[in-house]
């Protein structure tokens, strides 16, 4: 009964009163008014007008396999779907399915990490009913080589996700920080488990600040929300499913060539490194450049007073976006 009132209030853009309902599904008032009380405590807001009845004023942001199932329109990314109230890190959980034979195309998600991985060996804030944490297995047949790429595919669907769903503009810093007002929105960690010639599996973590209202000292000077970004709440199971739909897109794309070059210049359109000063922090010994976009493969283009140097791993931190100064 609670779950028909709930579509009748979702379908209804005005006041619908007690007595309709009640006639409408031939049951007491009372029983009405008892799952009204129910969908609020779970979250969702439902105006009570005197004379005039119900509305449906707020859904609650529930990361759930059925709101996931409602919005996803992909052909296979995230078809196959575990969601979990908790778990250590969702790229963990999709490598340890990957290792029980979970196919190409899963998708899994958590509303909070007790583990959240970062790069790098550092962590990532991931409270409960905050974030989008979501990781999508892949078993490509390409060389392991070409891998790395599969990141900054990723990352040109969060941005395309957002924009789409959010309706602002962001932008992707090198190769795989979704940045809007020159803080970090997004961050993305990709592992893969690979023979000499032979992936195994990829797994694409993606985690995606989405209410956050404040952030642990160590990221707060560097990291934004959608919600700071906007002061909207947003569907994270809306924005997820968006994302795999534009997922599928930009990888088909990069499949037809197993590198970037289809997909390159929408990428540094959307570059915040580009044109910009940035200082590339390799382990031998760090320089800086102006940074020019990436080529076919995936590298940053950074001229140097010696050239043009390639860089395809490492960190770079762009003039002006949070770090270098
Ligand atoms: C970064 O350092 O920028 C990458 C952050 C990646 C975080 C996501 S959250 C979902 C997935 N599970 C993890 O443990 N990490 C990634």
């Amino acid at each position: 009964m609670k779950k028909k009132i709930l579509e009748l209030l979702q379908n209804c853009q005005d006041f619908i009163s007690g007595q309709e309902i009640s006639e409408k599904f031939g049951v007491s008032r009372t029983a009405v008014w008892k799952a009204i009380r129910q969908l609020e405590a779970e979250g969702y807001v439902i105006e009570a007008v005197r004379n005039k009845g119900y509305r449906l004023k707020e859904e609650p942001d529930l990361l759930t396999e059925e709101q996931l199932q409602k919005y996803l329109e992909t052909d296979w990314a995230g078809q196959h779907l575990v969601v979990f109230d908790e778990t250590d890190s969702t790229n963990n959980q999709a490598k340890r399915l990957a290792e029980e034979g979970a196919e190409h195309g899963l998708l899994v998600l958590s509303d909070c990490q007790t583990s959240g991985k970062g790069r790098r060996g550092r962590s990532w804030d991931s409270k409960a009913g905050e974030g989008i944490f979501m990781t999508l297995l892949l078993k490509p047949d390409i060389q392991p080589g070409n891998a790395s790429m599969l990141t900054l595919v990723m990352a040109l669907a969060v941005r395309a996700g957002i924009e789409d769903v959010v309706g602002i503009d962001t932008q992707i810093k090198w190769p795989n920080d979704i940045v809007c007002d020159g803080k970090k929105v997004c961050g993305i960690l990709t592992e893969m488990s690979a023979q000499i010639d032979y992936i195994n599996y990829i797994v694409i973590g993606v985690g995606i600040n989405v209410s956050n209202e404040i952030f642990p000292e160590e990221v707060a000077a560097t990291a934004t929300s959608l919600y700071l970004l906007t002061g909207v709440r947003i569907s994270r199971a809306k924005l997820a499913a968006k994302i795999m739909a534009e997922f599928e897109k930009y990888y088909a794309l990069y499949l037809k060539t197993q590198d970037l070059s289809g997909l390159m210049n929408e990428y540094n359109s959307h570059l915040i490194n580009r044109g910009r000063s940035v200082r590339v922090l390799d382990p031998r010994q760090e320089y800086t450049g102006v940074a020019q976009g990436i080529n076919q493969s995936g590298e940053l283009l950074v001229q140097t007073e010696d050239g043009t140097a390639h860089v395809s791993s490492g960190e770079v931190s762009v003039r002006g976006v949070y770090g270098y100064v």
